[in-house]
């Protein structure tokens, strides 16, 4: 893997064309690097990734009492801790990953002791009064000591009550923050949810046996009292992560002559709307999903034709299943002809960056007309990109991918600056950009 630079500079792209396949799904990785630790024996992972996101959550495990190591083969080894976890010397310092903290912070609230959570700049800007709320209606003590409702978090945990709990917002991180408290309930935790958001947890707690029920937007999960479920050991495998793939989908999907192959990576319907877009925006996408399921996530291959793509509109229920990809739509919309509208969008404001602001300033420098609003934004494409001066991630991985993507379509060379974010999830995106024929230094 080659350096991850500070700033690049960005080339104008030809057509990208070829098979690639994608580090492991972070999202997954992040539960299952959080279940193997609590399990009794030896987990080995496959295509577990290796981001600082994901490694963040490594090493709260192993403060909390777990080893885990990487071998030759990228392989990871997770000794878990039998669900007897230790007393972390100081405060848990989880970097940039909301879903670290979030999830970690379910786990911590059922165990004895005083925890402590923290995180870099943005992730002790994001909201947190989210999972205050329902730990302690559960019981735990949650002090939110930084200012305006957000980490560093205090979690005095303890013996927790199941409660039903209609979600306020439409979370996974949310919603899994419960669930993992409620292992550690007595009773039955019920979770309803407004709308559909991604099921890693309750696909994960299925496979394991763990005692979930889910219908329809309604789960319920018995819950095994202090002393939580008794895990075993397993093997796990992780299957591509669909946020990291969809940086191709949308460069290839807006060049004429581009065919990109995307393999083994994950096809979870609440991760895909994308592709739903993208064919509403007039690609050509080809789907071939394999015959059996990684850990019970569908995955497979995903093949795409670039051509002419006309503006879309989103909002509403495929939000949540989109969530993380919005920046790409937003670059979509300067490619396609027409407008583009992202709407019900509001919770970009509370990701990474202030993902409405941050991609219309990069758009903007970039000579697009984009219209701001609360919960999303308009764009009226094809914009005449422009040359321009650096533009900035703000220190949000997504940002400084989504804009790379929309360099490669602009005449000249753009610089983009403070790029070392993209290690958070995708360390190895320069290299794939390039191995499809992508310019960059
Ligand atoms: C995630 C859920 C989403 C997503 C984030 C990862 C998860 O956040 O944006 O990148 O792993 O559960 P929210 O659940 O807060 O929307």
């Amino acid at each position: 893997m080659s350096q991850i630079p500070q700033s690049v500079m960005v080339g104008p792209s030809g057509p990208l064309r070829g098979e690639i396949e994608v580090a492991g799904d972070k999202s997954i990785s992040h539960r299952i690097g959080m279940l193997a630790a609590l399990a009794k024996g030896t987990s080995t992972i496959r295509h577990f990734l290796q981001s600082e996101d994901c490694v963040n959550t490594l090493r709260a495990m192993e403060a909390l009492g777990a080893r885990s190591y990487f071998d030759e083969e990228g392989l990871l080894h997770v000794q878990g801790t039998g669900g007897k976890l230790i007393q972390p010397a100081g405060a848990l310092n989880v970097g940039n990953s909301g879903t670290t903290i979030r999830l970690l912070a379910g786990i911590l609230a059922g165990q004895p002791g005083v925890f402590e959570l923290t995180g870099d700049e943005s992730l002790c800007s994001r909201p947190m009064a989210r999972i205050k709320d329902p730990l302690e209606k559960m019981g735990a003590k949650v002090e939110l000591t930084g200012e305006r409702g957000t980490a560093p978090i205090k979690i005095t945990g303890g013996p927790l009550k199941a409660i039903e709990y209609v979600l306020p917002v439409a979370s996974a991180q949310v919603k899994s923050c419960i669930l993992l408290a409620g292992l550690f309930a007595e009773g039955t935790t019920s979770v309803s949810e407004p709308m559909p958001t991604r099921d890693h947890t309750e696909r994960i707690f299925t496979m394991l046996g763990l005692p979930i029920s889910v219908i329809g937007d309604h789960m319920t999960l018995q819950g095994f009292g202090p002393k939580g479920p008794s895990l075993k050991a397993r093997d796990f495998s992780v299957p591509g992560d669909f946020s990291s793939a969809a940086f191709w989908l949308v460069a290839a999907a807006a060049r004429e002559d581009s065919c990109v192959t995307i393999r083994n990576v994950g096809l979870n319907p609440r991760r895909t709307a994308l592709l739903d877009v993208l064919t509403r925006a007039g690609a050509r996408v080809d789907v071939h999903p394999a015959a059996d399921a990684e850990n019970g996530e569908p995955y497979g291959d995903i093949e795409i034709k670039g051509g002419p793509l006309r503006g879309v509109e989103v909002g509403g229920v495929e939000i949540p299943n989109l969530i993380d990809e919005l920046p790409l739509v937003a670059v979509l919309g300067c490619l396609a002809h027409g407008e583009t509208i992202i709407k019900d969008a509001a919770e970009l404001r509370v990701k990474e960056s202030d993902r409405i602001a941050t991609m219309a300033a990069n758009l903007r420098l970039m000579g697009a007309e984009v219209e701001e609003r609360p919960d999303g934004m308009i764009i009226s494409g094809p914009v005449a990109l422009r040359p321009t001066g650096a533009l900035r991630s703000y220190g949000d991985h997504r940002i400084a991918m989504a804009m790379t993507v929309l360099a490669g379509f602009a005449p000249d060379k753009t610089m983009i600056n403070n790029v070392a974010c993209v290690s958070t999830s995708y360390p190895a995106f320069w290299d794939d950009y390039r191995s499809l024929g992508g310019h960059v230094q």
